[in-house]
């Protein structure tokens, strides 16, 4: 087999590719350079990496904490590894430094639960490998005409460095998750999120979302990834959406009402896995008489009734919002809510607006360890009112991982192309673990419907009566473009 990852760019797509409809989308940032994007976003990354990293002894490193996820110190050398194969030899053009490597990291060839067993860079050699790589890559950049007229679509708009930079945000994600696996003492810290605003008790249960058109996906920004484009535009019947996502307390209901064991809740293969599994509540949650307690990154704690709730897989999210006399929102609806402007009718980058992310507007970037209270962040709001798309948990949507109409594999085919299909489900928006550079209103991602280590949550949506007036009843989701 080869390394899909050395294949080369001859599927390349740039960011010049026609848009395969007619609809403008004019959320096109300009950024003023590119390069100083690159570098910041880059030392962000590896800042965080180094945190995660660094506090974990040599033991606890190359220890696997769970046969869903890799030892940290393959996550390590495998960003580094990455960064080598794209930044340094890709877009460099250079040797690299440890080609040999290319085989152990090679995320396609190994599974996680065989990753222990494999002879990796010990601590002290996957710091000085991640190190000398990025020495290099700084070295490349600063050598690279970044600008967007590059007919190399690699290097325009420095969108391979970006790239990597969210290329090493998303393991860094992924490592986190690890730590919430580690039955081992708390090494991580941070403050709580703020108390929930004054107005949240008194937010209305749901909003709703005008029917029509609406673009989704993105041919324009710069570092989007290939799943977020091209842009098409989507009619989505109106639909009303939870203002917030669903909190512990809400979801702690569904399962006093015994949820967990009533069938009429959960399609057939959900309802298989709760048994086979012994579903009873999220994961790490534990019964201490009529109380819920959890364990979080080391500590214990009761569970507190007003945040979203958390570590729930597909199969619970679909389970309890039928139980709710609700269903999932899709993947459209969800983008829809979350970027559709119905006073100008223009997509935004974010609910907010097209500015990124600010604290004051969602709860991003791992500055918190958990998801701040239901119904915080009123600067973050949506057009519609919701609350909260963007940070504090994952959303699960209804809809299967599937290409947007246009779709060209871009820069190569393992990062999304492999994936789609009906086994995986999108998740939407991020959360408190996902740093702004790998956050968009446009941004996918995927897991299996049984996946519960992430870190997702969810809210629900019903239909809204059919409005007159609307262009289109169908609904399909990416398949109305116009
Ligand atoms: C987009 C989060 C599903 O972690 O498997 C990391 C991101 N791709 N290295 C994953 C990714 C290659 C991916 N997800
Ligand atoms: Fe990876």
């Amino acid at each position: 087999m080869t390394n899909p990852y050395t294949s080369t760019h001859s599927t390349a797509r740039g960011s010049a590719t026609p848009a395969s409809s007619g609809t403008p989308d004019p959320s096109s940032p300009a950024v003023a350079d590119p390069a100083a994007r690159a570098r910041a976003a880059l030392e962000t990354a590896r800042r965080r990496t180094m945190a995660l990293t660094d506090p974990v002894t040599d033991e606890d490193l190359v220890a696997q904490h769970s046969r869903l996820m890799s030892p940290l110190v393959w996550d390590l050398a495998h960003i580094g590894n990455q960064e080598e194969l794209w930044l340094v030899r890709e877009a460099g053009g250079r040797p690299g430094l440890r080609p040999d490597l290319d085989h152990l990291y090679d995320a396609f060839r190994h599974p996680r639960a065989d990753r222990p067993a494999l002879p990796l860079l010990g601590p002290a050699e996957a710091r000085e490998y991640v190190a000398a790589v990025r020495t290099e890559t700084l070295d490349v950049l600063a050598g690279t005409d970044t600008g967007p007229g590059n007919p190399e679509p690699l290097l325009a708009g420095a969108f391979v460095f970006g790239m990597l930079a969210q290329h090493e945000q998303q393991h860094d994600e992924t490592m986190l998750a690890t730590h919430q696996l580690r039955s081992g003492p708390a090494v991580l810290d941070a403050p709580a999120p703020p108390p929930a605003p004054a107005d949240a008790a008194a937010l209305p249960r749901e909003v709703l979302v005008p029917g029509g058109p609406f673009v989704m996906g993105t041919s324009t920004e710069p570092w989007a990834l290939d799943n977020e484009r091209p842009h098409h535009t989507v009619h989505v019947p109106a639909f009303w959406l939870d203002t917030v996502p669903v909190t512990n307390a809400a979801y702690q209901e569904f399962i006093t009402a015994g949820g967990y064991r009533d069938p009429r809740w959960w399609t057939p293969e959900g309802w298989r896995h709760v048994q086979d599994a012994g579903l009873e509540a999220p994961l790490f949650w534990e019964r201490h008489g009529d109380a819920w307690i959890r364990r979080r990154f080391g500590r214990t704690e009761p569970v507190p009734g007003d945040e979203p709730v958390l570590h729930v897989c597909w199969y619970e999210a679909d389970a309890y919002a039928r139980w709710a006399g609700r269903r999932l929102p899709t993947e459209a609806e969800w983008e829809k809510a979350a970027r559709h402007d119905p006073a100008t009718g223009r997509s935004r980058r974010y609910p907010w607006g097209d500015a990124d992310p600010g604290p004051e507007h969602a709860n991003l970037g791992q500055r918190h360890l958990r998801p701040a209270p239901a119904g915080s962040y009123p600067a973050g709001a949506a057009p519609s009112g919701a609350r909260q798309l963007i940070g504090d948990v994952w959303e699960w949507t209804s809809s299967d991982f599937a290409p947007y109409p246009g779709f060209t594999a871009f820069p190569y085919k393992e990062y999304s192309d492999v994936f789609f299909g009906p086994d995986y489900k999108v998740l939407r928006g991020g959360a408190f673990g996902v740093d702004p550079v790998a956050c968009r209103g446009t941004f996918r991602n995927w897991d299996y419907p049984i996946r519960r280590q992430i870190f997702a949550g969810f809210r629900t949506a019903r239909d809204a009566s059919p409005d007159p007036t609307a262009t289109s009843a169908s609904g399909t989701e990416g398949g109305g473009a116009a």
